[in-house]
């Protein structure tokens, strides 16, 4: 990742950030905090050094991605007997390498076994628009569910061991994890990857998409953060935003109220402007929302999502529970003997947003959030609160029967993503807009995986964004190659959980590429 590793350059944010985490302030920098940090970036770029093969692979048909990557890493005991020799004693380590207590079928078992079951013994919290690896498959339709321990305005205090907390969103069969270590005070990250019944077949968009798929599992295998690093499904690439020997940190991108894309957001009047009406004036209302209506209507009001009762995701106060967990880990790590480091989040300023946009019909502050997450590869929050555009979200209203029209050709993935609304999917960065510039789409489709951050001899470490200022003809051919192949292709760059580059985007990156050629002629 580009980020400047400020710790070493610039003694006194460690500082700053640990008397912005106090429990009174417990939200933290905005934008602004991390962008000035930015400038103590001492990196230089470096040419690309590409020795080997660059021509990906013929393409296999219609394969899951992320399962062509995983299969290559492993799968079963022989995985999770590589994960276990790492001696991690975080609460997802301790219990899946605990035989006796690592049969686990389905969702709720997974929580029962990480001790979350129990409604006192654990927060949830659901987003409808996640910035995350799983970012594309989320809306106020398909939400993202966490489920982690209490924190201190629970029964129970947060301790060290008790930093835990689950990420799930139907649509694939993953479970995303991360703890906190007792012993070393390190977050470590897994992803823990199940099958159902229909793999054998081939999961429809159906089997992935209801209540099916958190229940009946078969089999499952669990990764670390080590082993994915060179896949695109790396958490470290989001997780570790100050770089190489910097710590890890949780993230959340709205940590002030109004938390817009979390369950229990309903929308709000000029009040949250600061209220600066003449007495008697009646607030106008600045933006409408519907919390979790959607999802009560698509699994009723006594169904499950997530292996937990809507019911208890409605009553959640979402965007507020995983903020507090947020600052109480991070306040538990800070008492802790590690030695002081960077933190900032970057953060998504909500109510500038909203009122900006109520008054002026844009928002400059969104726009600013916009330029800072492009710069670090990342989307930024949609600037409305509902990611399905108004018609959209009344057809599926009438029920989920509607996500499966289109018969099983289509995969749960295409469904789930399809959702979002063309508005959206432009605002946030997953399509570039018609006035991006080359190097504009270059750095937010790419940079996060591809920087002088990358782990020096692994494959993506082959690419370098940032030192696109020539470019051989090798590159050349791989970057060409991989931009142009079929959208479900492993190898598809970007990969299709990240982004899609339309056609006359991949001309616009290719003829700037071109231009840039070691040698004139040699990058057709
Ligand atoms: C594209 C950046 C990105 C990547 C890659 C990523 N995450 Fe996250 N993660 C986020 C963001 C942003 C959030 C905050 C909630 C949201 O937006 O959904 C988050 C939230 C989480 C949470 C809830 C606790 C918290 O930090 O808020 C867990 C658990 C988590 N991620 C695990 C993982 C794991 C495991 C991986 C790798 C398999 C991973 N993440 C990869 C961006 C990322
Ligand atoms: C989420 C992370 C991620 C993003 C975003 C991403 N890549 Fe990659 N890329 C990878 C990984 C991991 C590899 C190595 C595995 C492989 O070869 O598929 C890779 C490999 C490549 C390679 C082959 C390098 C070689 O010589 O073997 C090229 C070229 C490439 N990416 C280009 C791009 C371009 C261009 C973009 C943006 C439009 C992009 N990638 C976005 C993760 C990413």
């Amino acid at each position: 990742m580009n980020r400047p590793r400020c710790e070493t350059d610039d003694a006194s944010l460690p500082r700053k950030a640990r008397a912005r985490l106090g429990r009174e302030l417990a939200r933290w920098a905005a934008i602004a905090g991390l962008a000035a940090t930015l400038g103590c970036s001492g990196a230089t770029t470096r040419q690309n050094t590409v020795e080997s093969e660059h021509e990906p692979q013929a393409n296999p048909a219609a394969e899951v991605p992320e399962d062509v990557w995983l299969d290559r890493i492993g799968t079963g005991e022989q995985q999770l007997a590589r994960v276990c020799e790492r001696g991690a004693k975080d609460r997802v380590a301790t219990v899946l390498c605990d035989q006796s207590k690592n049969r686990i079928r389905s969702l709720p078992e997974l929580y029962r076994a990480l001790r979350l079951e129990q409604p006192e013994d654990r927060r949830v919290a659901v987003t409808t628009h996640s910035l995350s690896l799983s970012a594309k498959l989320v809306s106020s339709a398909n939400p993202r569910v966490f489920v982690f321990a209490p924190n201190t305005a629970g029964t129970r205090q947060l301790d060290h061991e008790g930093v835990v907390a689950t990420a799930f969103v139907r649509g694939e069969q993953l479970v995303e994890l991360a703890a906190l270590d007792p012993a070393t005070y390190e977050l470590n990250f897994y992803l823990l990857r199940f099958t159902q019944p229909c793999n054998e077949a081939g999961c429809t968009a159906e089997d992935l998409l209801t209540e099916r798929i958190e229940a009946s599992w078969t089999n499952w295998s669990l990764y670390s953060e080590h082993e994915l690093q060179d896949t695109p499904l790396d958490c470290i690439s989001c997780h570790r935003p100050f770089g190489a020997g910097s710590r890890k940190i949780l993230l959340m991108r709205q940590v002030n109220d109004p938390w817009m894309h979390w369950g229990d957001f309903r929308g709000g009047d000029e009040q949250m402007c600061a209220g600066t009406l003449p007495d008697g004036v009646k607030p106008q209302v600045i933006a409408t929302a519907t919390g979790l209506d959607l999802l009560r209507a698509l699994e009723g009001a006594k169904g499950r999502y997530a292996g937990v009762l809507v019911s208890e995701l409605q009553a959640a106060l979402s965007g507020e529970n995983i903020s507090d967990f947020l600052v109480d880990a991070e306040n538990l790590v800070r008492a802790s003997p590690v030695p002081p480091y960077p933190y900032e989040q970057l953060t998504f300023l909500t109510r500038e947003t909203l009122c900006e946009r109520f008054r002026l019909g844009t928002s400059p502050s969104w726009d600013a959030g916009r330029r800072e997450s492009v710069l670090h590869g990342l989307p930024q929050p949609f600037y409305g609160p509902d990611l399905l555009d108004a018609e959209q979200h009344a057809r599926l209203a009438r029920g989920r029967a509607v996500l499966f029209e289109a018969g099983s050709s289509n995969s749960a993935f295409d469904v789930a993503s399809s959702l979002i609304s063309a508005e959206a999917a432009a605002a946030v960065g997953f399509v570039p807009r018609e006035q991006d510039t080359a190097a504009e789409i270059l750095r937010g489709m790419c940079v996060r995986c591809h920087s002088h951050e990358a782990e020096p001899g692994s494959n993506r470490a082959r690419f370098n964004v940032e030192a696109l200022d020539r470019i051989d003809p090798a590159t050349f051919r791989a970057v060409s190659a991989r931009l142009t192949l079929p959208k479900t292709s492993p190898k598809v760059m970007p990969p299709r959980r990240v982004g899609e580059l339309p056609d006359w985007a991949i001309s616009r990156v290719l003829d700037h590429l071109r231009d840039r050629c070691v040698e004139p002629g040699a990058c057709p």
